[in-house]
């Protein structure tokens, strides 16, 4: 078999060395799923190591920018001359962009070392699918997945290796832009999906050409930062690390994902990037991990500013120790690590240990195969990056109308006839920009469906569409200043003028769609708010249609749960759409005309205000719980609020209605090793077909430490037809009863446990269990 690397023979270096590794690489006869029948992988990386230079080896541990544009020359002599291990890439690069950079590396280079291309695929490529929050609220493991696949076979045909995701940052403060791209609050849930996702994206075997490598972030608990302020301080207790942060990202590792990439932030005032604590004992001893560590962006730089390092040799030397072993866009490796090697300040034993590590990445992604095999020959021609006939269409459809969740509908408003008059009205309404939300990679607006579009289609010729902006979707243009997305079509007309075309279409029409909420920046990275309120002017805007008196449909599109206690009294119906995608207009659409029953659950809590941040449903019980029947001063409460949520944890409503009977539990005693059933018969009360998402979650009533009211440990989304009923049957065994106790041993301790089964986290049926002492 042929090494790709190797395919130019005669434009590359003749020097012993190089033909050394070819003969070498022959020799391995590296197969596309990293087996070699005459040598094995280990020896191979370690033949080419030995081979490699100091400022070679150095190289490799390089992650450099490639922008969207054509390489330059220089940009070019830097990877030829083996100073780049792999290009970070940016949305919309091409192919033929990126094998410029693969020529370089392995037709140029003294050794031939392919690089790899990673990117930003978050949720799709260039079929967006919904924001991780809209595919959280799915519940639906197998859409989720289809999307995670989808999106790898898109990426890598437009070259890419690797993609920094998922993210499975756990978040329980809408404050922070960045919960957009994470699937909720629950560890359970995110853990779920982190595995569904890492198993699609890697496919059936990382080294095919359709699979691309998962790095799994931000390593650790970015997603709790103080005040929710993106890359502010976290401080998260040890306990809490264990019990509710990590076990998202060893999930994912778990399900094989080949890369981890670390948190900006400190952890308990460690910098991850050179987080010991983080990146040996638990990743690499507890966990057993075997693939590459990658800081984030700049994360090795910024350990200056962090204050533990004095400056740049300082910085090299504490990521390297402490187990990043790729840097991001940042140059301390490249420039201090060859001298802190040769002045014995590192062990070259570090070193090597790291660019091991990126070779054998390379060698599991089949590059020493083939460095072209998802980049496509030459000959094999362009893929034009608008070229609209590789999207998927149908599948972003699918899944984003399953990621819809109705919070209100009152008097059965929806779904609405395709008749009369619909006035579509609000920023979001026409707005095919944002609906595609932050990590839009390729996706191009011009190709997504906005709400109107979506509408119009559904309706054809049988109802008439009215149309008005109504507001701006920020009170003021300046507000996208500081955001890193400042797209935005903002229209100058005074916002009365704006508010006054709207009401004027408002009273014309049957029923009013309106569509508030963010735009696609403000829910992202570096997008933190203090007042999760709707604009201003969209707020008037909603106010002065409720006034019409018209049937009034309030679709909200953002990133994040909004504070909508008014707004969701003013309207009559509400659903949240998040940022569905390519397909979102087709998607709402379905669910406003009832073409598609809607299904979604919150994997987050709505809270009433920002002042109950965090607010989420696995709470302690505290030593004062408040009773609203019983209200008093010393008790855990807020004078001026309530203590619950606007809107549950896996919260959701359908057209129909379902029903829950009483628990039946196959023992009230549980032996530990052993299993029970818990059932419950759930019923289709309606006239419609319909999905809906049975919860179970579990309470230790006392234990060494005080455990949380309920936690979610299951759920089956099943779909009856009207009238039909189901059992549904959880097992629960022994290892589902498991925490971590003070000394940080996981750990069951016998005594009752409460089961809870309901279609949100508040509305349970439930039994009660005792679990036995361990048998002597
Ligand atoms: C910084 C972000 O924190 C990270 O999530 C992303 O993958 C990198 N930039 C690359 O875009």
């Amino acid at each position: 078999m042929e090494c790709g690397a190797f395919k130019q023979p005669a434009r590359r270096s003749t020097s012993l060395l190089t033909l050394g590794l070819t003969l070498l690489l022959h020799a391995a006869n590296v197969s596309a799923t990293g087996g070699s029948p005459s040598m094995g992988k280990e020896q191979f990386l370690a033949a080419l190591l030995e081979q490699m230079s100091l400022p070679e080896k150095v190289g490799q541990l390089r992650m450099k920018h490639s922008p969207g544009t054509p390489p330059s020359q220089s940009a070019l002599d830097t990877v030829a001359k083996g100073a780049v291990g792999a290009l970070f890439t940016e949305p919309g690069v091409t192919r033929e962009q990126l094998r410029a950079y693969q020529d370089a590396a392995v037709q140029r280079g003294r050794l031939g070392i392919p690089v790899f291309f990673a990117g930003d695929v978050v949720h799709g490529h260039r079929t967006v699918f919904p924001i991780g929050l809209g595919q959280a609220s799915s519940w639906d493991l197998q859409a989720i997945g289809s999307a995670a696949r989808i999106a790898a076979i898109e990426a890598s045909a437009d070259g890419l290796d690797m993609t920094f995701a998922p993210m499975v940052d756990l978040s329980r403060d809408p404050r922070w832009g960045r919960m957009s791209e994470g699937f909720g609050e629950d560890p359970y849930l995110v853990s779920r999906i982190a595995e569904r996702v890492t198993q699609q994206l890697q496919g059936s075997t990382l080294g095919a050409a359709d699979s691309i490598m998962a790095c799994v972030k931000h390593f650790a608990a970015y997603g709790a930062v103080e005040g929710g302020r993106d890359y502010n301080t976290t401080n998260v207790s040890t306990h809490q690390l264990f019990q509710d942060y990590l076990p998202p990202y060893q999930a994912a590792l778990e399900a094989g994902a080949g890369a981890v990439m670390t948190a900006l932030t400190t952890l308990n005032g460690v910098p991850a990037t050179a987080n010991r604590w983080l990146l040996r004992d638990i990743l690499r001893q507890q966990w057993r991990y075997r693939g590459l560590v990658i800081s984030d962006h700049s994360a090795v730089q910024e350990l200056v500013a962090h204050g533990t390092a004095a400056g740049g040799e300082d910085a090299a030397q504490a990521a390297l120790v402490a187990g990043t072993q790729m840097s991001m866009n940042d140059r301390y490796f490249e420039q201090a690590l060859a001298q802190l090697i040769e002045q014995g300040a590192v062990p070259v034993s570090l070193l090597d240990e790291a660019v091991h590590q990126v070779l054998a990445t390379k060698y599991d992604l089949g590059l020493f195969h083939d460095p072209y095999r998802r980049l496509g020959h030459a000959q094999h021609g362009a893929q034009p990056s608008h070229d609209p006939k590789p999207l998927h269409r149908a599948q972003a459809r699918e899944v984003a109308r399953r990621s819809l969740v109705l919070l209100k509908n009152q008097n059965a408003l929806l779904p609405l006839v395709k008749r009369g008059t619909v006035a579509v009205i609000g920023p979001l309404a026409d707005n095919p920009v944002d609906i595609l939300g932050s990590w839009h990679a390729s996706g191009q607006p011009g190709q997504a469906i906005s709400l109107y579009q979506g509408l119009k289609t559904a309706v054809g010729d049988d109802a008439k569409l009215l149309y008005a902006l109504g507001a701006n979707i920020s009170d003021k243009r300046d507000d996208f200043l500081l955001l890193a997305d400042k797209t935005v079509n903002f229209d100058p007309r005074p916002p009365l003028a704006l508010l006054a075309e709207a009401v004027a279409i408002a009273q014309q029409a049957d029923v009013i769609v309106v569509a508030l909420g963010e735009a696609r920046g403000m829910s992202h990275e570096g997008a933190s708010k203090t007042d999760l309120n709707l604009p201003t002017q969209q707020r008037e805007l909603l106010q002065a249609l409720k006034r019409t008196g018209k049937p009034l449909v309030l679709v909200l599109m953002n990133g994040r749960p909004l504070t909508i206690v008014e707004e969701s009294q003013w309207a009559d119906a509400v659903l949240e759409t998040w940022f569905s995608g390519t397909e979102g207009g087709n998607a709402i659409a379905d669910v406003l005309f009832g073409d598609y029953n809607p299904s979604g659950k919150l994997p987050v809590t709505f809270p009433r205000n920002v002042g109950q941040i965090p607010l989420y449903y696995a709470q302690l019980n505290t030593g004062r719980p408040f009773d609203p029947q019983q209200p008093s001063a010393y008790r855990s409460h807020y004078f001026d609020t309530d203590n619950t949520p606007l809107y549950p944890f896996g919260y959701g409503l359908s057209y129909t209605h379902f029903s829950l009977s009483p628990l039946t539990l196959s023992t009230h005693r549980l032996r530990p090793g052993h299993a029970m059933q818990v059932s419950v018969t759930l019923k289709n009360e309606g006239q419609r077909t319909g999905e809906t998402t049975v919860q179970l979650y579990l309470r230790d009533r006392v234990a060494s430490v005080s455990r949380p009211l309920k936690e979610l440990k299951g759920f089956q989304k099943v779909l009856l037809a009207p009238g039909e009923s189901r059992q549904i049957v959880f097992d629960i065994d022994t290892s589902m009863l498991a925490f971590y106790n003070q000394h940080l041993q996981r750990v069951t301790e016998p005594g009752t446990f409460d089961v809870m089964i309901g279609l949100d986290s508040q509305d349970l049926q439930k039994a009660a269990f005792e679990l036995d002492g361990t048998p002597p």
